[in-house]
């Protein structure tokens, strides 16, 4: 069975929620922890989601013991693993791609299928792969697999024709049992790479310019089991933001690094809204404005493109033109279509959203298209009168932990509503 999200919108939110551990954290770290051999890696602050459960149930098809309990993970890697991944479940989630790197450092081979996804995009791995092709693995593609093969790793000099933040976590992995030193050019700087870093940093890794284009990896015989704790979804922090920009109301999300939410930050102060930062928590306080600004998505430190629907929704209800251009992924509109149900008003003219903004939206029904598209649709629902019925939710569950209770904390009128597969508007 289908699940529905129905929504009340047009009421001011208020009240204060805490953020949740970071989805594509959590993901890399997890994946990281086969490449130990025989030791436990314990992970606190893990999110409950729908892409946590796939990652987990990946890692024990492959052989490890995971348990997972009100955010604790336990993840412990046997000597022995199997290399071979199963498709159904590494076509449920393109991060499933992350165990590549690990299972061919830690069992010298590796067969994965060619991963699935959000419908975002062709989204291939070829930068995966050319990076662990330098490092000497033998690469073949074959019956819609890769298989990959290596001895053992060599250290090489790797440059990424663009930051890619799988790339950079799958061959930062490699690295650490790779024989000599990896350096990899032009890496992804998102907060998420540190974490992982960390993470491998107390097993043993020897890593350094995490966090920087340039990390260099000095590789190890064997790694050994630590703790870590996952760092806050800034995603998900910055959607909850938005919900009270939308609604004019006065949200607190606390338990986040608003150091890490620059790019929102600093938009949402040039449109006119009124905020207050903490040190780790950030306020949406009624009695600004909400004016037209324009942006691009970029990698990380620039504006994020999983933002870049929930803006987009926000953007509707501003006074004037705003103008998005998504220069991270190819194809990242499919909300326009379902915002426009609601009475948006967006033009597409190739990677550019062009938005004028309304006084009103009113509730529609609409289907979530992808995670972050559905959470884009949750943000217009919030603002426009009457009711919002999303279909297809379980694209919201892979990113947002206990979305629905979060939402009544704060005065919304929330709830899920089973229904048929294919009930909802048709494309
Ligand atoms: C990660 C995030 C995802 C986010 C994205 C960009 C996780 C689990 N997911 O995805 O939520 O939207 O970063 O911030 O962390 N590309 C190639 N070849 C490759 C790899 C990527 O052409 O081998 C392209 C992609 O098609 C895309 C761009 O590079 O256009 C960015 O992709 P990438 O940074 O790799 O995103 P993911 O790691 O898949």
């Amino acid at each position: 069975m289908s699940q529905k999200l129905v929504l009340r919108g047009n009421r001011p939110l208020k009240g204060t929620i805490r953020a949740q551990g970071a989805k594509n954290a959590a993901l890399p770290v997890m994946a990281s922890a086969l490449l130990l051999n025989g030791g436990t890696l314990e992970l606190s602050r893990v999110p409950d989601l729908h892409d946590i459960q796939t990652m987990s149930d990946l890692l024990r098809n492959l052989g490890a013991d995971v348990r997972f309990s009100q955010g604790q993970m336990r993840i412990l890697t046997p000597e022995e693993l199997d290399w071979a991944t199963p498709p159904a479940l590494v076509r449920k989630m393109r991060a499933s791609s992350l165990v590549l790197g690990p299972l061919l450092a830690r069992c010298h081979r590796a067969v994965l299928p060619l991963p699935g996804g959000c419908a975002i995009g062709s989204r291939p791995i070829d930068l995966h792969l050319k990076g662990l092709a330098k490092m000497g693995a033998e690469i073949r593609l074959e019956h819609g697999s890769v298989h990959a093969e290596a001895k053992r790793l060599k250290g090489a000099r790797i440059y990424l024709d663009f930051p890619s933040v799988g790339a950079t976590e799958n061959l930062l992995m490699a690295a650490v049992l790779a024989e000599g030193e990896t350096v990899i050019e032009n890496a992804a700087r998102e907060p998420e790479i540190s974490n992982l870093a960390e993470a491998l940093v107390r097993m043993g890794g020897q890593i350094e310019g995490q966090g920087t284009g340039t990390i260099r990896v000095r590789g190890v015989e064997t790694l050994h089991g630590t703790d870590i704790q996952i760092i806050p979804d800034r995603i998900e922090a910055s959607t909850y933001i938005l919900a009270g920009v939308v609604t004019g109301g006065d949200v607190t999300v606390t338990g986040m690094e608003p150091e890490h939410l620059e790019a929102l930050l600093a938009k949402l102060e040039e449109a006119g809204t009124r905020l207050s930062v903490g040190k780790d928590s950030v306020r949406t306080l009624p009695g600004g404005t909400l004016s037209a600004v324009s942006l691009k998505t970029l990698p990380y430190p620039g504006f994020p493109t999983d933002l870049q629907p929930q803006i987009m929704a926000a953007l509707c209800l501003a006074k004037g033109t705003s103008v998005i251009q998504e220069r991270v992924f190819e194809s990242r509109f499919l909300h326009v279509s379902e915002l426009k149900r609601m009475g948006c008003q967006i033009e597409l003219q190739g990677d550019t959203a062009i938005i004028t903004g309304v006084e009103h939206l009113t509730g529609a029904e609409v289907r979530a298209t992808d995670l972050r598209a559905g959470a884009a649709l949750v943000l217009a629902g919030l603002a426009a009168s009457g009711y919002t019925c999303i279909y297809q939710m379980g694209h919201i569950l892979r990113g947002y932990e206990m979305m629905v209770e979060k939402l009544q904390c704060l005065g919304g009128e929330a709830e899920t509503v089973p229904c048929d597969e294919n009930e909802g508007p048709k494309f």
